[in-house]
């Protein structure tokens, strides 16, 4: 007679399942029996690991220990949120990932605190419980912005302070369905010797908070403060640790502010998110087109819009140039112009591939006149895609001949003047058509296909060729001359 059993019922095991180990003497045995045949505790065997001569049904390897067959385990994606703000949804490829930790960095004052805690409201208004640790600004401050930005729903948690282990106890306990640290350079790990904000506590702190979204699938977002010279003891260093890394910028002194992924995990990079920064907290701007030219004046000389790409969105963006009165360049050679929201470097260069590649030449040469470019709206604009554009601002403001309102241009302008191709030609001919442009100048090798109907497109090989399908006529014969010592070609070529 076997004794008495106490404790826990049987469990039901296949006797295929094997082998078994005994968790008192570790004995094994190939099939699963109610009492160890090595020391005699009953109730004590556990399965160990898979028969090696049992193979997965669909044919592949046998797993070895720790590994499994990738198509036996379930996707992240399966845990994707909602952030209830439609622009970072779009950004985030449909909302944060249950457990993941998104690093939000931006320069101060941004807006980068007002975005995120509009995401813990809309998603507290869902009714899912959400919690907010301010390490940066008190509640108090905290509860000021939200007087502007709405009602504070119930399930809308605060916690304030710097430590990094009060903050982990809070998410433990009460396990929100999102958390926001705000910020990443004001926390710190109490048991480290270095300030907030340096290297190792940034790093410290990540690594903790990282664990922690893991074990818990609590998705964290983190803001970081980038300053404009650099990266301070920040966000770059823990990029690599983190699984979303998104940046928010824009000029502060305009609305408009532009949300990209810089790394993304769970999905695709380079999608934006535009926002527009108000009275009452970030408005998503779906369609930016009327808020970056709706203040447009058309018919000045000096101005054309570019399609522009911010990730894969196109945007539309007027470049402008201007003369100035007098000489920048020491009174010979070609101006520099001066830019503001485009790089300078960059458009030295196009005023000079101007100055020696078209007839402009003769027009530029003397007296040097002191060039101002700049990219309007609120947004720097870097791309190659907007040479042509800027060239052919300079171009007009320095021939006094508007460039047609209804055109956009666009292409990547080589040293010999050549016009050459730029990526996502289909998506900025696009949206200038959506936009109610009707003209457009592109690179020569433009694919017929991407061309939408109702936008006459003009290839041109080179910036010549662009002036001439701008104007027809021979640059400088229309240059009204106003400007004190200015030259036409004529005038310039019979000097
Ligand atoms: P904030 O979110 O605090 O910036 P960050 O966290 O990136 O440092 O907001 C920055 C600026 O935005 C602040 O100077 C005031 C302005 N603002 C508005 O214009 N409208 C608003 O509704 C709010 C809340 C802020
Ligand atoms: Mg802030």
């Amino acid at each position: 007679m076997p004794p008495t059993r106490t404790g826990p019922p049987f469990r039901a095991h296949s006797i295929k399942d094997g082998p078994f180990v005994c968790t008192a003497c570790h004995a094994t045995t190939p099939r699963w029996v109610g009492r160890c045949p090595g020391c005699g505790t009953w109730n004590a065997l556990e399965r160990s690991a898979p028969s090696p001569t049992r193979r997965p049904a669909t044919g592949g390897p046998v797993p070895g220990p720790g590994a499994l067959p990738l198509r036996d385990v379930g996707s992240d994606l399966a845990r994707l949120q909602s952030t209830g703000v439609s622009e970072l949804d779009r950004v985030l490829g449909g909302g944060v990932v249950g457990g993941s930790v998104t690093l939000l960095f931006g320069p101060p004052g941004i807006g980068k605190s007002t975005l995120l805690f509009q995401v813990l409201s809309a998603v507290a208004a869902g009714g899912a419980d959400v919690l907010l640790a301010s390490a940066e600004e008190s509640l108090a401050q905290v509860r000021g912005r939200a007087v502007r930005l709405g009602d504070v729903p119930p399930q809308l948690l605060a916690l304030e302070g710097p430590d990094v282990a009060a903050i982990e106890a809070a998410i433990g306990h009460n396990r929100p369905a999102l958390a926001v640290v705000d910020s990443l350079q004001s926390i710190a790990d109490p048991a480290l010797t270095q300030p907030a904000g340096s290297l190792a506590q940034v790093r410290a702190c990540v690594e903790r908070l990282t664990r922690l979204a893991k074990t818990e699938g609590v998705p964290i977002l983190l803001v970081g403060h980038v300053t404009k010279d650099g990266d301070l003891a920040g966000p770059r260093a823990v990029e690599h640790l983190v699984d979303t890394v998104l940046s928010f910028d824009g000029d502060r002194h305009h609305a408009l502010r532009v949300l990209t992924s810089v790394k993304h995990r769970f999905g695709a990079t380079g999608e934006v998110g535009i926002f527009e920064m108000r009275d009452d907290g970030l408005r998503a701007v779906p369609d930016p087109g009327p808020l970056m030219l709706g203040d447009r004046m058309a018919g000045v000389p000096g101005s054309v819009v570019v399609p522009v790409l911010q990730g894969r969105r196109p945007l539309l963006v007027e470049v402008q140039a201007l003369l100035g009165p007098g000489g920048s360049g020491g009174g010979s050679g070609t101006p520099r112009p001066q830019a503001l929201g485009l790089d300078a470097a960059r458009a030295n260069l196009l005023l000079a591939v101007l100055a020696c590649r078209t007839v402009m030449g003769a027009v530029l040469g003397k007296p040097p006149p002191e060039f101002f470019v700049a990219a309007v709206g609120g947004i720097s604009v870097t791309e190659p895609a907007s040479d042509l554009a800027v060239a052919l601002a300079m171009a007009s403001v320095a021939d006094g001949r508007p460039i047609p309102a209804d055109l956009v241009a666009f292409g990547e302008l080589g040293l010999a003047g050549e016009v050459r191709m730029v990526p996502g030609v289909d998506r900025r001919l696009a949206e200038a058509r959506r936009a109610g442009f009707t003209r457009a100048l592109v690179p020569a090798s433009t694919p017929c296909d991407s061309v939408p109907k109702g936008l006459l497109v003009e290839g041109v090989r080179t910036l010549a060729d662009a002036l001439h399908a701008l104007w027809r006529t021979p640059v400088g014969e229309t240059c009204p001359g106003t400007m004190p010592g200015w030259s036409t070609v004529a005038a310039a070529a019979s000097r």
